[in-house]
């Protein structure tokens, strides 16, 4: 494989797997593909954008046209996906724009790649279809042990101290699709397209689905940076309900180092499962974030408790998502990299030295849009 399109590389974990792909193989041509939606920005890949192996293409996933030519001009061999609408809350207001571009967006790659992979001579020989998905795809797991447990598994990600599990059952790669929100009911519809690409008419394809994402570059409108910001600024914290949903964090350049992995590795028509063993409630996040952020400042330990604030939950809110990665452990070898408070650590710091990065975003319509989305709760 040489010629390799990204989609979504303008994002959160788009930018960081452009970065991984450009800095490792420079024999690569890497071309990112986005459409610069609100939550794509060329500001995240300003140490890459002067490489000779990279080229930046802003269009829509849904434009077939323009992607079929695409495909043609630069003899495209593999496909990264990520490109899509990603916000559950978004989708909750908004669910035909997560229809359009998860759905039909994904839908219109996989005709245009079939289109110009089947008029080669060697058809699919060394093509690749990578499709990145989420674990919400699953639905929500049971908090059978609020209290946490000895989990089953083990893993270098997650710390001695907190790793606990907080249910007996797991997401596995045999685990029934029950998808709750929009967002999730799309990214559902769109794996089940990359997998009938392949059972239909052969196309190589690969999915993944992978567990909460936290580090740099993340749009703060999501937990991690979002709170971060709004400590820094001693604005409130909006905790949906009670604070006490799960969620499985795994550090983004370790789901970066796993696409790599998958992406040259993994067998095609499988499907990994990416995740850290990495189990937190909101709550004790939130309280890590606070404690993590207040000493980066120098202000007095639990100087911003206060800011902690709990409002209305999200509608169809999943209680606990929890991966089981034995899969991706075993055949591929990977395995995250940072224990989570190491991560955490990494993370706070990074946008506190990040400033305008963050300042640049939450200015303007943005700030407007949450202050919004606050006032109607
Ligand atoms: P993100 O919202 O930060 O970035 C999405 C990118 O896609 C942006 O650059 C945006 O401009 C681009 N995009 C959106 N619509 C487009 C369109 N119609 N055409 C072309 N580009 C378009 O998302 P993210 O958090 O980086 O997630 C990336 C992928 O990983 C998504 O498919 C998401 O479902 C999946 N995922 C995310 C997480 C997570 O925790 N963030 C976890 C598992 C899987
Ligand atoms: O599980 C993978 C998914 O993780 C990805 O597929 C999604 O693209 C990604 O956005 C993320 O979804 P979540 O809904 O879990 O992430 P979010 O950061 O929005 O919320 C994390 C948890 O924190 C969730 O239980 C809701 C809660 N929350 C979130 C926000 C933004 C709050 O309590 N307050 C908030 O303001």
């Amino acid at each position: 494989m040489k010629n390799i399109v990204i989609t979504g590389g303008a994002g959160f974990i788009g930018s960081h797997v452009v970065r991984l792909f450009v800095n490792k193989y420079p024999e690569y041509n890497i071309i990112n593909l986005d459409k610069l939606t609100y939550a794509g920005n060329l500001a995240n890949l300003k140490d890459v954008e002067d490489k000779p192996n990279y080229k930046f293409v802003k269009m829509d996933i849904c434009d077939f046209d323009a992607f079929y030519q695409l495909m043609q001009d630069e003899q495209i061999d593999g496909i990264i996906h990520l490109a899509a609408e990603s916000h559950v809350d978004r989708s909750i207001k908004d669910p035909f724009t997560f229809a359009r571009t998860n759905v039909m967006g994904t839908l219109s790659l996989l005709q245009a790649a079939k289109l110009y992979w089947e008029s080669l001579p060697e058809k699919y020989e060394g093509k690749r279809f990578y499709h990145i998905s989420t674990d919400e795809v699953y639905g929500a797991l049971e908090m059978t042990h609020p209290e946490g447990i000895e989990p089953p598994f083990t893993t270098t990600a997650s710390s001695s101290e907190h790793h606990l599990a907080y249910g007996e059952d797991f997401f596995y790669e045999t685990t029934k699709y029950n998808p709750h929100s929009p967002y999730s009911a799309s990214k559902a519809s769109s794996d089940h397209f990359v997998r009938a690409y392949h059972d239909t008419y052969g196309m190589p394809t690969i999915v993944t689905n992978c567990s909460n994402n936290y580090g740099p570059y993340q749009f703060p409108e999501k937990l991690i940076p979002l709170f971060i910001n709004n400590i820094r600024h001693r604005k409130p914290l909006p905790v949906y309900g009670k604070g006490e949903n799960v969620r499985d964090w795994l550090y983004v350049v370790d789901h970066a180092r796993a696409i790599d992995v998958i992406f040259h590795n993994g067998k095609v028509a499988e499907t990994y499962n990416i995740g850290g063993f990495n189990e937190w409630k909101n709550i004790d996040i939130i309280k890590t974030v606070i404690a993590t952020v207040d000493r980066l400042l120098g202000r007095p330990e639990g100087a911003d408790l206060d800011l902690i604030t709990y409002v209305t939950d999200r509608l169809g809110h999943d209680a606990r998502y929890a991966i089981d990665s034995t899969k991706l452990q075993k055949e591929l070898g990977w395995e995250p990299s940072l224990q989570f408070e190491e991560g955490i650590e990494k993370t706070v710091k990074w946008y506190l030295e990040n400033e305008a990065w963050m300042d640049n975003i939450t200015s303007g319509e943005y700030e407007k849009y949450y202050e919004d989305m606050y006032k109607n709760r």
